[in-house]
């Protein structure tokens, strides 16, 4: 299936000059969000993983089917102040200013292995925050998974160390 097909691209949103990629039409068509969930759980086959990690909010969307596929759970990670039990936070650096994740201290069991499913990868920020937040509880991360994958930012080159899997490529 042609998934790239089925998301809706929108012009100047949130600000000018960006193209922003909506996958709200490609989650409300039954047959493509199973094909691109199917295609991530397909990639995860072999890396024996134990949990998912899926950052908000669309992580979670693309995150939930692929760890109920596998059959393993899933843990979410927040942005600050949403999480209510004791929590490992991680700050990092955006273009101006910083930006913070948190994860459950108690979510991931040291030497799990843990894949974190999102919806896009851009600049690289979120997943490279998150693979540290999951690290430091000593959790492994085997994979990291996107729906889409803005090339244009070179994200990937942050993620080096990392296993990277996208199904739709700008
Ligand atoms: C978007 C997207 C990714 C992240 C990618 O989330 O869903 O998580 O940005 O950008 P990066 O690679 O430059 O870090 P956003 O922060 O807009 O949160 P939302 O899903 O809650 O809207």
């Amino acid at each position: 299936m042609d998934l790239k097909s089925k998301i809706r691209e929108i012009n100047d949103f949130p600000k000018e000059g960006i193209s922003f990629k909506d996958i709200t039409t490609l989650l409300k068509d039954g047959e493509a969000f199973k094909c691109a969930v199917d295609k991530i759980i397909e990639d995860l086959k072999e890396k024996d993983v134990d949990i998912i990690v899926g950052p908000e909010a669309r992580g979670f969307l693309m995150g939930t089917p692929v760890a109920y596929g596998l059959g393993v759970g899933f843990v979410p990670v927040r942005k600050p102040g949403k999480l209510p039990g004791e929590t490992a936070k991680f700050e990092y650096d955006l273009e101006y200013g910083t930006d913070s994740l948190e994860i459950h201290k108690d979510a991931i069991k040291p030497g799990q292995r843990v894949a974190i499913v999102d919806d896009l990868l851009a600049t690289g920020g979120t997943m490279g925050a998150t693979a540290k937040l999951i690290e430091k509880l000593g959790g492994e991360v085997v994979a990291m998974e996107f729906l889409i994958e803005l090339e244009f930012l070179n994200g990937r080159e942050k993620l080096n160390d990392y296993h990277v899997n996208s199904l739709i490529k700008y």
